[in-house]
Formats: structure tokens, sequence, C-alpha cells
């Protein structure tokens, strides 16, 4: 059994926002092999309340209201916090009956690392400054940790976007992203050139809403939601038209199911400064004949189809009233 904790920027809710996040939580749950203990919530999709109220939503609606969710960072370490887009506001999220537990996130994190060493893998699909405030807060959780997997960075790609070079969750917060990678923890990457090859269609989401149950049923109306938004937003991406990428649940499933991608030692650095290259990073693959040490792995391919199958099946099963 995996123990599991969630460190994440969810928005699926937030009318016409993104929605990975939400399918990521989403798997924990149905994945037989993972025990979620502790949801922790960052500033980044949206602001740190809002996906905090959104992830207390979102685990009622999948019947684990047993889950702890702790707030976490409301800004990144250094850098100027980003505009969040008037669509993710909390204005127009659901109120919830549930609270968030005490504390702060990067302290429940600790505590839920050291109470069980080597025993409690990290997934974190935000920005990663709870990560980095944590690993600042009691260093030796770089050896208590399992492992930590990122959703995060891109590799051997490039985003082709000037306005954000950089991967999101790095971009947002590049020197949290630095302090996670200099920790010593092992790290798994799966960054946005591999998580971009495995998309949910509109199509799959129209079936979601006809033969799922109550999960099914408002996970697929937030991403048709998202797809609309996307294709509306990102009209040139002719190739990705129809369909949105699932970025953050392919770094959950692949704590059970490793073997769906391809894993590559790699020397990682992130740029933090500058304007232009802010948040990119740069994986050096340990070729030369002196290369610099490994400090960790990235995802290089992925089996995107058996990705799929497992996505939808165990979607299907986090909602009992689910037909398909
Ligand atoms: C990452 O950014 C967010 O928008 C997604 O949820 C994912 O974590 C992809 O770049
Ligand atoms: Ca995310």
């Amino acid at each position: 059994m995996h123990r599991v904790i969630i460190d994440t920027d969810v928005a699926m809710g937030a009318p016409g926002s993104d929605i990975d996040d939400g399918f990521a939580l989403a798997l924990a749950v149905g994945l037989p092999d993972q025990r979620l203990e502790l949801v922790t919530t960052v500033n980044g999709n949206t602001d740190v309340d809002t996906a905090t109220t959104l992830a207390l939503e979102l685990l009622h609606r999948l019947g684990r209201d047993d889950v702890p969710v702790v707030r976490g960072a409301a800004v990144p370490l250094l850098r100027p916090q980003h505009e969040h887009p008037a669509r993710e506001r909390a204005s127009e999220v659901p109120p919830t009956t549930r609270h968030a537990g005490n504390g702060r996130a990067a302290a429940a994190i600790v505590e839920h690392v050291m109470a069980s060493p080597g025993e409690v893998t990290l997934v974190a699909i935000g920005p990663l400054t709870n990560v980095a405030l944590a690993l600042a807060l009691e260093p030796a959780v770089a050896r208590a940790v399992r492992s930590v997997v990122v959703m995060g960075g891109v590799f051997l790609g490039h985003t082709h976007q000037l306005r954000m070079p950089g991967e999101f969750n790095i971009w947002v917060d590049p020197d949290g992203a630095a302090v996670v990678l200099a920790s010593g923890a092992p790290l798994r990457f799966v960054g946005l050139d591999v998580t971009r090859q495995v998309r949910l269609t509109a199509e799959q989401a129209d079936a979601m809403v006809r033969d799922g149950g109550a999960f099914g049923r408002y996970a697929g109306e937030c991403t048709r939601a998202w797809i609309d938004f996307l294709d509306t937003s990102h009209p040139g991406d002719t190739h990705t038209l129809g369909t949105c990428a699932m970025h953050d649940p392919l770094a959950v499933a692949v704590v059970s199911r490793p073997e769906l991608v391809t894993w590559q030692p790699a020397h990682v650095a992130v740029e933090t400064r500058g304007d232009v290259a802010r948040g990119v990073t740069v994986a050096d693959l340990l070729t030369s004949r002196t290369p610099p040490e490994a400090n960790c792995e990235i995802a290089t391919a992925v089996r995107a189809d058996e990705f799929t199958e497992l996505f939808l099946r165990s979607i299907a099963g986090v909602d009992p009233a689910a037909t398909g």
C-alpha cells in the first residue's frame, strides 16, 4: 500500500478552470493500492484559499471527508505573485461545511513524513513552495520521505510560449523548485513534454457525464468547460483542440505504476532569475565523461494508452453509481 500526501493547487470546481488536480485527487482515491492520508494546498492555478475550499469540496464529493486538508503557502518564496485569472476566484466557488485542519501545509508535511520514515510518498502537483518550506523547516524530510513525485518542468521539449517559457508549476515558484532540487530527496519529475501526451477528449468527458455517477457527471462537466476555454484561448494549438492534458493524474499514476513512463537519471537546474527564461528547467542527461551528479529522475516517455485505460477505469470506480 502506498501512503500518499498530495500537495495541490486544485481548481476543479471554479467555473472554466483547470481540472487536472481534481482528477489527480480522484485517481489517488480510486487506485486500490494508494492510501491518500493528507492533502495540502498551495497557491498556483488559483489562490490558496480557493484551492483549500475546492479540495474540501472535492473530497466530499468523493466520499472522503476523512482525509485532512491543510492550507499552505499563499505566495511563492521570493517571486512576486502572478495574477490569477478572474474566472478562478473564490466568489464563484460553492461553500463547504468542512474546515481545513489546523496549522500550515509545510508543518503538516514535516510531521506526517517524519512520523513514518521511509513510508510516505509526497506527490507535488502545484508550485513547490510548500515542499521547499517543509524541507527548510526540517531538512531530514529529504531522507525520511519515501519519494517525491513532482508534476513540473519541461525537459526534452519546450513550451514555445514567450510569456511562460518554463512549465507553470516551476514558473510560479522557481526558487521553491531550486530548493527542492538541491535537497537530496529522492525526486521523480513528470514534465510537461510527457504529460502533454496523456489527454482526455471532449467525447470522453461527455461519456463521463452520460454514464457516470455524481462525481463523473460533475467532473465531466468541468472538463467540457475547461476544454472549451482552452480551444478558445489557444486556437492555434490545432493538434490539441477538443482535448486537455492530464498532467497531474500522471504523477499520481506513476506512484502505483512507475513503468507507465521511462525514467532517466538527470541533473536538473532551474533558472530562477531573469524574465525571459524564468522557470526554465535544464536537464543534463549525464552523458559526458565528467557528468554532474544526478539530483533526480525525469520521465522521458509515456505509455499513454495504458495510462488512459487505468485512469478512466479508476475514475469510474470512485463513483458507486457509475455504469461505464
Ligand atoms: C501544471 O500546471 C497546472 O495548470 C496543472 O494543474 C499542472 O499541475 C501543468 O503545467
Ligand atoms: Ca496542478
